[in-house]
């Protein structure tokens, strides 16, 4: 049992981990933990080093970092294939006949893969690619459901030095052409479809509807996933191949050539302020460091662990907690395919007893629909396997920490609160489970070599419990190296503020004990049900609508998703307005964005409050959908009545 005290100041209870987990975990006490902090902090380049030697180079680099605010080179000189450190190196560790990813599907069937057979499936994938005419630095787009393919796709563009590029599953046909334009790619993978609760999404039919728009793609890899009637698939002859008639052809023998460690990996698409997705790169040296090392600490993975992330592989998390830092550590891992309530919410829990997860890494989204389901469905699991806990993605609240703690974790679990992001690579907040006391909703410290701090406008550091930007003030091999194709915006959006330093774009305050508290998004960015979005996106989708002249669109708190979204719609002069009127919206943004994008609740008003220089003042419609009232300085507003009016629809 990990046993708590309560804390006098806040009086919240401080849960310290169990003596025997301590006894076998990497980081085993908080001196520890401090002496190997500061140590980082003086000297990163030493701490990274030593982390990166542990993977597999084929030739040394000769500088840790070469720092050029805000450009970051790690490991200079240094070339490796990230599929090495991944897959080749466990033929040779005695990990070849250790299963790598076992696979469940949404209907139910499993399917092991060991790392020997891992390896055989990449480089036969690679082989496929190379035949396709792929290069290294060719952007190759994935759009794929959660099978073990999806994984094999990235590791395949990795060996062969293609830049991936992973497209979450649940984007639109349109959304798929925005990405498709920006990093110009040559080829798409995909599959015939995947199993969503039941329901085939038809993946390849997306593909289909996008490259009507987009005309630069040479080939489309197609992996059969379903392979009957409910997803109907056209091939297009001489652009369009069948994965497993592909692999028929191809040697299963590859060798993997070295990259440069600055090599790009990947680029991934990610919400900003305006409406434009930015595509986040990073390169393969410090990436896979920054993963596989955090994956060692924060999940103290060991070679009997079975670890689970139930991630999407088409979100960062997915990209640094399936594929690339439990792959470089040789853990065995689980993967499944689909919705966490199919077919009930007893799911999650009877894969954590059929294969005796013991580390398991979810979002808070998912613990408060679970909540909500009700006890009975993890109780009647037999959960004991588990040793430890983690989430991601957004704020814990502590209601979900204690039920996550007591319900799921049987009270002996740690809980690792993660914070990070897609710029950042790799986790760069968080307890480690060893050691650090945590309190229900605070990351609490850095990782090592993670310089983070809170700075006011004027870029002093504030005091204890005072509200802050986040940054992180020194370079970390993990972070992005830039937006691809757009280095003003990259420059603008995260350096601009503070010169030299890392603004994250989230609020946060520090306890008196130098826990990070995080408070959320300072920017015009959502966090639905842990995924970003961006307000400016979910608005260009609806004025894209004939009958919409104007929206302003704004968060609300919400049970389950952490928020939700509110739409306010100015429709066109002369058109009615109704509510099948505003069912159209909502389907017509999820066709534009993809599901999660759909707006909770429209308000179709003649005007939106504006300043008299003609802004919109989002601030009073967040305050108006969350309180009910407009209280702060409204002396700019143009036209008072456009909010009384509002209010009353609100209460209605
Ligand atoms: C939020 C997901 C509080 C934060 C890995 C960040 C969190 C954004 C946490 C990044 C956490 C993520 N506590 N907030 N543990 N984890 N966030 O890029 O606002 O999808 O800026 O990366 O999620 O979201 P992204």
């Amino acid at each position: 049992m990990s046993h708590s005290l309560k804390n006098p100041s806040s009086g919240e209870n401080i849960f310290k981990p169990a003596k025997e987990f301590s006894k076998n975990a990497r980081i085993k006490s908080m001196a520890q933990y401090q002496r190997m902090y500061q140590e980082s902090i003086e000297k990163p380049g030493i701490f990274w080093a030593k982390e990166a030697r542990e993977l597999t180079w084929q030739k040394k680099w000769t500088k840790a970092l070469k720092w050029k605010a805000p450009y970051a080179k790690w490991f200079v000189g240094g070339k490796l294939n990230v599929c090495e450190s991944c897959v080749d190196q466990h033929l040779s560790n005695g990990r070849a006949n250790k299963a790598a990813i076992i696979w469940e599907g949404e209907p139910g069937e499993s399917r092991t893969l060991t790392y020997r057979q891992l390896h055989r499936e990449v480089c036969t994938f690679a082989n496929i690619l190379l035949a396709q005419g792929i290069q290294a630095k060719d952007r190759v787009m994935i759009y794929m459901p959660m099978t073990p393919e999806a994984v094999i796709a990235m590791l395949a563009c990795a060996r062969i030095g293609a830049v991936h590029s992973v497209i979450f599953g649940g984007f639109s046909a349109e959304s798929i052409v925005d990405r498709l334009e920006d990093c110009e790619a040559k080829a798409i993978i995909t599959s015939d479809g995947g199993y969503r609760r039941g329901k085939v999404v038809p993946l390849k039919k997306n593909v289909d509807d996008a490259l009507k728009k987009y005309k630069k793609i040479e080939s489309v890899i197609v992996h059969q996933r379903i392979g009957s009637e409910e997803a109907p698939v056209k091939m297009k002859r001489g652009r369009d191949f069948w994965w497993h008639e592909q692999a028929a052809q191809v040697s299963s023998k590859h060798e993997a050539k070295a990259f440069d460690s600055e090599h790009p990996l990947f680029i991934l698409y990610t919400s900003g302020s305006t409406g434009k997705p930015k595509g986040i790169l990073h390169t393969a040296g410090g990436y896979l460091t920054g993963t596989y090392a955090t994956c060692k600490y924060i999940f103290d993975m060991q070679d009997d662990d079975v670890y689970w992330c139930t991630a999407d592989v088409g979100w960062i998390t997915g990209h640094s907690y399936i594929t690339y830092g439990p792959l470089a550590n040789g853990v065995t891992q689980v993967m499944y395919e689909g919705a966490p309530n199919f077919p009930d919410f007893g799911r999650f829990w009877d894969l954590v007893e059929k294969y005796q997860v013991s580390i398991f890494y979810t979002a808070p989204t998912a613990i408060r629909a679970f909540i909500k389901a009700g006890d009975h469905f993890p109780e009647s699991r037999d959960l004991s396997s588990l040793r430890l806990l983690g989430t991601v993605g957004e704020p814990i609240n502590p209601e979900a920490w204690r039920w996550y703690h007591s319900k799921i974790g049987g009270e002996r679990c740690p809980i690792v609160d993660t914070w990070w992001q897609t710029e950042t690579g790799a986790i760069m907040i968080s307890p480690l489970p060893g050691c650090t006391p945590t309190t229900p909703g605070t990351a609490t410290l850095p990782f090592f070599g993670v310089d983070a701090a809170i700075l006011d406008e004027t870029g002093q550091e504030v005091g204890p419990n005072e509200g802050g930007k986040l940054v992180i003030r020194k370079p970390w091999p993990s972070m992005l190296r830039t937006i691809y194709g757009d280095k003003k915006r990259y420059r603008n959006t995260y350096w601009d503020d503070y010169p030299g330093i890392y603004t994250a774009g989230d609020g946060a305050r520090r306890d008196k004990k130098g826990n990070f508290w995080i408070t959320g998004r300072l920017d015009d960015v959502l966090n639905v049900s842990g995924h970003r979005l961006g307000t400016a996106e979910v608005e260009s989708a609806l004025v894209a609508h004939k009958v919409v002249a104007e929206s302003a669109v704004v968060g609300r708190p919400h049970e389950i998703k952490g928020q939700g979204i509110v739409a306010f719609v100015t429709v066109k002069s002369g058109i009615e307005t109704s509510d099948t009127m505003a069912k159209e919206l909502r389907e017509h943004v999820g066709h534009i964005i993809g599901a999660i994008a759909k707006p909770d609740e429209i308000y179709f008003t003649p005007a939106l409050p504006k300043t008299r220089s003609g802004k919109i003042m989002r601030r009073l419609l967040k305050e108006l959908v969350a309180s009910g009232t407009v209280s702060g300085n409204i002396t700019t507003l143009e036209d008072h009545k456009v909010i009384s009016d509002l209010q009353e629809q609100l209460r209605k």
